[in-house]
């Protein structure tokens, strides 16, 4: 495993994206078990989906800041990082050591409908992140300690081999979305190697929870099953998803976060990359029937759906979307042996875990 080499401890953090399902659980750990640090939490609030559920996270974050015996602080920033005047002045003013860019136009499908929203967000907004990252050492400020950005398993595009593993090739990705995360990779690479700057990319699998994204399968299934409508199981069935509980990509980032890659001068004169990818997944794929199986038995079980719910009559087996692919499976022997972390909620559990919530956030006034 490797040593712990940025200590989080009184740290000023940005977390990109902060309003969003993974960065706004990543903020509640950091505010919870980091000591003293200023958390910086940067979000635009974008309507890509209901936005209600953006404004419940953050107001759980602004209630927790108020309580947490950490000494850590929280202050949030709405903003665009496309937008390079604020990126630059967020940086000046707060000067962050570690920074997580976790804002981006996520989906796979709506990358074929709204192209100009990824390229806004994940190809500009990610280059404003590097370019503050790289003058965040001028005049020998100590800068930057460490740079973790969300990257994707879509990279593996339609891969054949499985597990997929961070040594694989992924020159073909399948949509947009992918292409762009791909380029995040490709861009901090070649700032990593010219500026110095240490980065981690992370390849997230399938990310689920509570309070998670609607336009997720667990998540637009459940809202259709509730008003009696048909779900659409792509493929028709013969899909296999690398799920993963939201806990456990905090738990990897914040580990992540602690290493970052060292500063090493090649036999050119010229500094090696600081640069490191992971996948981070269950290591574990769940075939798409079953994973509505289990779906369904714990909405049932957290009474969002009644006991008698005739399932069978929703559910519509269909052929694969343009931009899917039939598997993701992550090998994360790479995070095991640095990190000394792999994911390991089951999907029963996880599944369990966001029926209740999703009870609790929309059902209340039925109980
Ligand atoms: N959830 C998953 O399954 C999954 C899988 C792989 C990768 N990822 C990546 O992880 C990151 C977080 O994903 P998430 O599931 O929390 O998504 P999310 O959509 O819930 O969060 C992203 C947040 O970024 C904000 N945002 C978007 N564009 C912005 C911009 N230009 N400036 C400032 N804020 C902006 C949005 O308002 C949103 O709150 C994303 O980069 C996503 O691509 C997620």
């Amino acid at each position: 495993m490797l040593q712990i080499n940025v200590n989080l401890d009184t740290k000023t953090i940005l977390v990109t994206g902060a309003a969003g399902f993974i960065g706004a659980n990543l903020c509640k750990e950091l505010l919870t078990t980091v000591k003293g640090a200023k958390v910086i939490c940067l979000d635009s609030v974008n309507d890509y989906y209901d936005v209600s559920i953006k404004e419940y996270r953050l107001n759980e974050l602004e209630q927790l800041s108020r309580s947490v015996t950490t000494g850590s602080t929280f202050t949030f920033i709405k903003g665009n990082i496309a937008d390079k005047e604020l990126i630059t002045d967020v940086f000046s003013t707060h000067k962050p050591a570690v920074v997580v860019n976790l804002a981006a136009q996520a989906g796979v499908r709506y990358s074929i409908t709204n192209p100009d929203a990824y390229i806004e967000s994940n190809i500009l907004g990610f280059m404003n992140i590097l370019e503050a990252c790289r003058h965040s050492y001028d005049d020998g400020n100590t800068g930057v300690e460490h740079l973790v950005y969300a990257s994707s398993s879509s990279v593996y595009g339609s891969n054949k081999k499985v597990p997929y593993s961070t040594d694989d090739k992924v020159d073909n990705p399948v949509s947009l979305y992918a292409a762009t995360k791909k380029s995040n990779e490709l861009l901090a690479h070649a700032y990593s190697k010219l500026y110095n700057i240490p980065s981690t990319g992370l390849r997230f699998f399938t990310v689920y929870g509570p309070a998670g994204r609607p336009d997720m399968a667990y998540f637009s299934f459940t809202n259709r099953l509730i008003k009696g409508q048909d779900i659409q199981i792509f493929n028709y069935g013969n899909c296999k998803r690398d799920f993963t509980y939201v806990d456990d990509i905090v738990e990897g980032i914040k580990r992540v976060m602690q290493r970052s890659p060292e500063k090493a001068i090649g036999e050119d004169g010229l500094p090696i990359p600081p640069y490191r990818i992971y996948n981070i997944g269950n290591n574990s794929p769940e075939n798409l029937l079953d994973f509505v199986d289990i779906l369904q038995q714990e909405l049932i079980r957290a009474g969002v759906l009644p006991e008698d719910y005739d399932f069978e009559s929703h559910k519509k087996l269909v052929p694969m979307q343009p931009g899917d692919v039939p598997v993701t499976y992550a090998d994360t022997s790479a995070l095991e042996r640095d990190m000394g972390f792999k994911p390991n909620t089951s999907l029963r559990d996880g599944l369990w875990k966001f029926a209740q919530w999703y009870r609790e956030f929309y059902m209340k006034e039925e109980k």
